[in-house]
C-alpha cells in the first residue's frame, strides 16, 4: 500500500493550498490551455490564510461533503473532506467541470490529497489528470485492475485517508475489471461508482463487462453493508441522488432478481454505445490526458 493510503502528512494548510492553487503548469493541448485562461483570474485573487475556527462549513466529527454534478454525463463527483485538517479527497471528477470543483476547493479552504476515480470511465474524461498540473502534490488513484495508470493503484482493502477519515477500498467488478466502491470508514456512506446505482446499475455488455460478476461484487460487497449506509452512484440520470443499501436490497428491479434472471436482463438491454467512449477510454487510461 502506499505511503499516501496508510498516513497522512502532517498539515501545511494555508500556505501549501496557495502553492498548489498557484501552480498552473501548460499542457500543451489547447482545451488544457483555455481551461488554464479562464481559472487563472480566480486563484490569482489569492487565498486567504487558514483560521482555526474554520469548522464553519460543517459540524460536529462527520466529513464535509459535497455532492457535485456534470450534466452532460450525468456524473456525480463527489468532495469529502475532513473540517479539521481541511484535507480532502474527490471521487469520479469530470474534465467539463474541473473549474467549478478547483474553484470550490479554494473556497472551502480545503487541501486535496487524492483525486480517485471509481473505474476507468467510458462516458467522460476524467479530470484527474489536468487536476494534477494545477494542485501541486495531488495524487491520482484508481484500482490495479482498470489498466490504467494513476500515483496509487488501488486494491482491496486499501486506505484512503483524508484527515481523521479514510475510505475503504472494496473491489466491485463486474461492469468493469477495474471498479471499485469506496466505503466511508464508519460504513454510514459508500460511493459505488458503476456497479450500484440508484434502482439500477451499470451496463455490462463491453470494458471486460460480466452480469455475474456485478451480481456478486453488488450481493457480497455491497448488500453486506449496514442497512442505513448510503449510496452515492457515480450517475443518475433520473434526478435521484442518494440512496440506501436497504432501499435498494428491496427496491432494486434488477438486483432483487435471482442471478440468472439478472443476467437475461443484462444480456437483453440493447444499449447504444456510450457517445464518448472512443475519446474517453483511452484519455482515462493515462488520467484523462491523452490528446485532451
Ligand atoms: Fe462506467
Amino acid at each position: 500500500m502506499s505511503p499516501v493510503l496508510s498516513s497522512v502528512q502532517p498539515l501545511r494548510r494555508a500556505l501549501a493550498l496557495a502553492l498548489r492553487l498557484g501552480t498552473n503548469a501548460q499542457t500543451g493541448s489547447g482545451y488544457a490551455a483555455a481551461e488554464n485562461r479562464r481559472f487563472c483570474p480566480a486563484v490569482s485573487s489569492g487565498v486567504a490564510p487558514l483560521r482555526a475556527s474554520s469548522r464553519r462549513y460543517s459540524s460536529g466529527t462527520a466529513p464535509l461533503i459535497r455532492q457535485l454534478f456534470e450534466s452532460e454525463s450525468c456524473t456525480y463527483t463527489y468532495l469529502l473532506a475532513d473540517t479539521e485538517t481541511r484535507e480532502a479527497v474527490l471521487v469520479d471528477p469530470v474534465l467539463e467541470t474541473i473549474d467549478r470543483d478547483l474553484k470550490l476547493l479554494q473556497e472551502l479552504e480545503l487541501n486535496l490529497k487524492v483525486a480517485v476515480n471509481t473505474h476507468c470511465h467510458a462516458d467522460h474524461i476524467t479530470s484527474t489528470g489536468l487536476m494534477k498540473r494545477r494542485l501541486f502534490g495531488l495524487k491520482s488513484a484508481i484500482s490495479k485492475f482498470s489498466g490504467a495508470s494513476a500515483d496509487i493503484l488501488l486494491s482491496e482493502g486499501d486506505k484512503i485517508a483524508f484527515g481523521k477519515h479514510y475510505l475503504s477500498v472494496r473491489e466491485t467488478p463486474g461492469h468493469t475489471d477495474g471498479c471499485v466502491t469506496l466505503v466511508l470508514g464508519d460504513e454510514s456512506m459508500a460511493f459505488t461508482g458503476d456497479c450500484l446505482l440508484i434502482r439500477g446499475c451499470g451496463r455490462t455488455d463491453f470494458q471486460q463487462g460480466c452480469a455475474k460478476r456485478l451480481f456478486n461484487s453488488v450481493h457480497q460487497k455491497i448488500f453486506t453493508l449496514p442497512e442505513h449506509c448510503l449510496v452515492y452512484p457515480a450517475h443518475d440520470y433520473k434526478g435521484q441522488t442518494v440512496s440506501t443499501v436497504g432501499e435498494e436490497r428491496k427496491f432494486n428491479p434488477r438486483l432483487t432478481k435471482s442471478l440468472e434472471e439478472f443476467v437475461n436482463i443484462m444480456n437483453n438491454l440493447n444499449l447504444a454505445k456510450p457517445a464518448k467512449i472512443d475519446i474517453a477510454v483511452p484519455a482515462n487510461l493515462v488520467c484523462g490526458l491523452h490528446e485532451v
